[in-house]
């Protein structure tokens, strides 16, 4: 479904991502792995379209992503939850959800269901009712842990086709880790959402993913299922 072939890229004079392979099936949650400054970030945002690639290729279904604009890869399917969340803070709850209400317009026309709402989806509700409560407050005012729920719900407003987050459990209460958990499960075994997730607790990584891509100094280094996740390769590549 997704195909990343030698992609490079550079920040000014220093190069991040060196000839990165990645492929990624349709229906699965795969976790994204690797030591701090790797380039798993550089890695979301140039899937994205918010970094440029220098050169290389990202295809999306066998269609080219590379050269198009980060809103157009949105209109693709592509829902992104930035590391630290990036929440606008001064809008409430509900505002910040509408911001992908254009983009979630178009895409239902694309897919034939316009008969669906226009408006916030209430399965955003369901999955996260806390966002129900808070609707009316500032992004500012939520925890962290009800920020990440919000941004995980505005990626979901688009009607996704792959959802991608990036570190969603960084400095969040355990509760909220566990239903995060529990959603980003939901959504891919009953829905059939495609999750690309980067995550560096060993424990969260082993019950949510399915696959696994270990990266190392801009490179994957190493894929396979999660069961196959072995002490040699977290020794290698995770352990600090
Ligand atoms: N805006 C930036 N400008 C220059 N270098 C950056 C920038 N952001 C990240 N880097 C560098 O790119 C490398 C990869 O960073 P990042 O993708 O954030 O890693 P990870 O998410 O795996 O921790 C790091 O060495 C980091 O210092
Ligand atoms: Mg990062």
């Amino acid at each position: 479904m997704i195909a990343i072939n030698q992609v490079n890229q550079l920040y000014g004079g220093t190069q991040i991502l060196w000839d990165l392979n990645l492929n990624i099936e349709k229906g699965s949650c795969t976790c994204i792995m690797g030591r701090n400054g790797v380039g798993k970030t550089t890695l979301l945002k140039c899937l994205m379209g918010l970094l440029p690639v220098s050169n290389g290729e990202i295809l999306l279904n066998g269609k080219a992503l590379h050269k198009q604009s980060a809103e157009s890869r949105a209109l693709a399917g592509i829902g992104y939850v930035p590391q630290g969340r990036d929440i606008f803070p001064m809008l409430t709850v509900e505002e910040n959800l509408r911001i992908g209400l254009p983009i979630r317009k178009q895409r239902l026309k694309m897919l034939g269901r316009e008969n669906e709402t226009h408006d916030i989806p209430e399965k955003i509700f369901e999955l996260f009712p806390v966002l129900k409560e808070m609707m009316h407050r500032r992004g500012g005012d939520l925890s962290g842990g009800q920020q990440q729920q919000l941004a995980i719900g505005r990626a979901l407003v688009i009607e996704p086709e792959v959802l991608i987050l990036d570190e969603p459990n960084e400095g969040i209460q355990p509760n909220i880790v566990k239903q995060i958990g529990d959603v980003i499960l939901k959504l891919n075994a009953e829905e059939g959402l495609t999750v690309i997730l980067v995550e560096q607790k060993l424990g969260f990584a082993r019950r949510v993913g399915r696959e696994f891509r270990l990266m190392e100094k801009g490179r994957v280094v190493a894929s396979d299922k999660m069961d196959n996740l072995s002490d040699e390769l977290i020794r290698q590549y995770l352990a600090v």
